[in-house]
């Protein structure tokens, strides 16, 4: 690509959130990481930072509204387990320009940071490759079912430090580790296929690096409420304006994952609305 020669972190960052398809945006990722994990890349001064109006999947998705995505239902038939892989390939997809966000946006910080949010960029890759490899194995492909872009507006609507980590991965991120079990544990009751295996084995290592994440999100968090002179109970605050209907009362939490991923007792217990923990 002779991409390394002068390669600039910020500008190259804005380059690769921009590239709307799969394998253009995976490869700038790639030679750029590898770049910046050999201390080739060279962080510029900082220029104008971008705000985003559209995702950058806008080109080759059709975007629809929470409500009208196809519902994923009878994981037997190939149909079923199609909607499913193609809903995660697009949480994932949308998960890499999200981490890559928070390297972009936020700037000044320590160099961990960065590190921290490329690495999750360099996993929200490997995860959309393995559910996307599913996919084409199906006779699919990501970009042929309607999606919505709540993740990307969650994004576009923190645009603080304090705001962006509660949110996307100490809220959303660690919603995912709820739901992924109950997935899991919907699709061991079935008749078991090799593709249903494949699928469990699939979300069972992206649920494992799901807490990693979240605990990313609960350093910075924590870091953040420490520069904003906050209590980390602003977390709560935080939630209910962007969610007002934020289930107050969690019908089913997975507390092991969430504590390893940063949550106290007390939180956990009013997210569950009982005591729990
Ligand atoms: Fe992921
Ligand atoms: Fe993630």
């Amino acid at each position: 690509m002779g991409y390394n020669k002068g390669m600039n972190f910020y500008e190259t960052l804005e380059k690769i959130l921009t590239t709307a398809r799969p394998p253009e945006k995976i490869d700038a990722f790639r030679s750029f990481y590898e770049a910046y994990k050999a201390g080739k890349v060279k962080v510029e001064d900082a220029g104008a930072i971008r705000y985003f109006k559209e995702p950058s999947y806008a080109g080759f998705c059709q975007i629809v509204s929470p409500q009208t995505v196809p519902k994923r239902k009878k994981f037997t038939t190939d149909g079923g387990k199609i909607l499913l892989l193609h809903a995660i390939a697009h949480i994932e997809y949308s998960a890499i320009d999200l981490a890559l966000d928070a390297a972009y946006r936020f700037r000044g910080l320590p160099k961990e940071f960065y590190d921290d949010w490329l690495e999750v960029a360099e996993d929200e890759v490997r995860h959309f490759e393995m559910i996307e490899s599913l996919l084409v194995e199906l006779g699919s492909s990501y970009g042929t079912v309607e999606v919505h872009n709540s993740l990307f507006e969650a994004s576009q609507r923190t645009q603080t430090l304090l705001e962006r980590m509660a949110v996307v991965p100490r809220y959303l991120e660690a919603n995912g580790l709820d739901a992924t079990p109950e997935i899991l544990q919907k699709l061991k009751k079935l008749p078991q296929d090799d593709m249903l295996k494949k699928i469990e084995s699939t979300l069972k290592t992206v649920l494992d690096e799901e807490v990693g994440h979240v605990l990313k999100g609960d350093r910075w968090f924590t870091y953040a409420c420490e520069l904003e002179k906050a209590d980390k109970s602003v977390y709560f605050e935080i939630i209910e304006k962007y969610y007002p209907n934020w289930p107050a009362r969690k019908k089913s939490m997975n507390v092991s994952a969430r504590k390893e991923a940063g949550f106290s007792c007390s939180e956990l217990n009013v997210i569950a609305g009982e005591k729990i923990c």
